[in-house]
């Protein structure tokens, strides 16, 4: 069992907010029931029933922290593989570098002190920091840990939790850094994740991690970053609640441009809290994200998304163009299958990730091809699904437009441009 998990469960509902156990919820969004948004298929399954879930987004009265009840086991959704490949992404790369550096110079003081990383994927981050303190990488994914340690980095393949933190403990000793990008929105029983840490973090440690900000979501985000495997959208308010909950204290935020927009938080037992703490919560207040009107606001937009986008898309087949889709990312999945979009709008789609080329999208069975495929089919429209990378793309695919082609730009409002 893990995850509370019966082996046999494809997925279950809670009743109750994960963050505060309240049970007094606003039903934000109804997205339906899709299939998980990482599941292509190859052309022998297309026949075959998918495997589909709720996609409902809630907003906790109590607590105020956005979430999904709906969760779908972590083997369901990662099967044990994980392909998401830190060191591929440039820009994030860069981004790990600099936060290596700033939290050696903040926060490292001698080689002993231990820095640990829960989900640290192919080790980009602790790799940087290797040589100043020792380093300990806890992920799950089996081909991602033996990555990280062929690059010198110690791993461990396990999911983080208060049992896992007891043991490191035994062994490591107390963690002077803990980070966490990325992957507090993707666990269930958060709570007990902060439980290890609490337990771990040195009186004078420090904890600090990534999660993108509910704030981004409703505003520029972008309804399609709500898939299956991210179950919360954090505020800082509802963070606050959470980790009010344990000896520890959020000393500290701000704002990095990672998926749009994310925050970085910095937690402690005994640090003076800065005055960014109480501006930033302030600063969400002022935005009403504590309430349930921000949330309401943002469901009508969506729902106006929808059908502006799916009537542009249909008024352009009604005039005989053709339409490919652009980049097969996991947010294109729910926009898809949202928008019911099918292969009698797009023809395919091309996505340069060669292990996406030759399989169809989940729900939708839309084929994804090389881009190669791509000007061969001499589309009107090009279809960004890739949205978040419209200014690189773009500009990469200038002659297109030269000739007279056009991107649709589905989110957060539908644009040709
Ligand atoms: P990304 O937003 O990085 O990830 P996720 O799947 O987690 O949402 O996905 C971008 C996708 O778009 C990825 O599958 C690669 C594809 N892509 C292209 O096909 N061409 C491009 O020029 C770019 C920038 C991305
Ligand atoms: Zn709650």
């Amino acid at each position: 069992m893990r995850q509370g998990f019966k082996e046999m469960d494809n997925f279950k509902h809670r009743n109750d907010c994960r963050i505060c156990g309240g049970s007094d919820f606003f039903k934000i969004l109804d997205l339906g029931e899709m299939p998980p948004a990482n599941a292509f298929l190859k052309k022998e399954d297309l026949d075959k029933p998918e495997l589909k879930f709720p996609l409902v987004l809630y907003f906790c009265r109590k607590c105020g922290l956005v979430q999904l009840l709906d969760i779908v086991n972590p083997k369901v959704l990662f099967g044990g593989q994980y392909d998401y490949l830190t060191s591929a992404s440039k820009p994030l790369v860069e981004h790990f570098r600099e936060m290596a550096g700033e939290l050696v110079r903040k926060f490292v003081e001698s080689q002993d002190d231990l820095a640990l990383e829960i989900g640290g994927n192919d080790g980009t981050l602790l790799h940087e920091m290797k040589n100043r303190c020792r380093v300990l990488n806890i992920d799950p994914a089996v081909n991602m840990t033996e990555l990280s340690q062929k690059r010198g980095v110690p791993s461990i393949s396990r999911f983080f939790s208060s049992e896992t933190a007891e043991e490191i403990l035994k062994e490591y000793g107390m963690a002077k850094v803990i980070v966490a990008n990325n992957v507090t929105a993707h666990i269930d029983d958060i709570k007990d994740v902060f439980k290890g840490v609490e337990a771990l973090l040195s009186d004078d440690g420090v904890f600090v991690f990534e999660a993108h900000w509910v704030g981004n979501l409703i505003g520029d985000g972008g309804f399609d970053q709500i898939y299956h495997e991210h179950l919360s959208y954090y505020s800082l308010t509802a963070l606050k609640y959470l980790i009010g909950q344990f000896g520890l204290k959020i000393f500290d935020v701000e704002l990095v441009p990672v998926h749009g927009e994310s925050l970085r938080v910095y937690v402690g037992k005994n640090r003076e809290v800065g005055s960014e703490v109480g501006n930033f919560l302030t600063r969400e207040k002022e935005m009403g994200l504590d309430k349930e009107a921000a949330y309401a606001d943002f469901s009508e937009k969506v729902l106006k998304n929808k059908k502006d986008a799916v009537g542009l898309l249909s008024d352009i087949k009604k005039n005989g163009k053709k339409i490919i889709g652009y980049g097969a990312p996991a947010k294109g999945n729910t926009l898809l299958n949202y928008f019911g979009i099918t292969g009698e709008t797009l023809d395919f789609i091309t996505d340069t990730t060669p292990t996406k080329q030759g399989l169809y999208t989940p729900g939708s069975h839309i084929p994804v091809y090389p881009p190669e495929k791509l000007f061969e089919a001499k589309p009107d429209y090009l279809l960004l699904l890739a949205w978040n990378y419209a200014d690189a793309i773009i500009k990469k695919e200038a002659g297109f437009r030269e000739k007279g082609g056009k991107f649709i730009i589905p989110v957060p409002e539908v644009k040709i441009v």
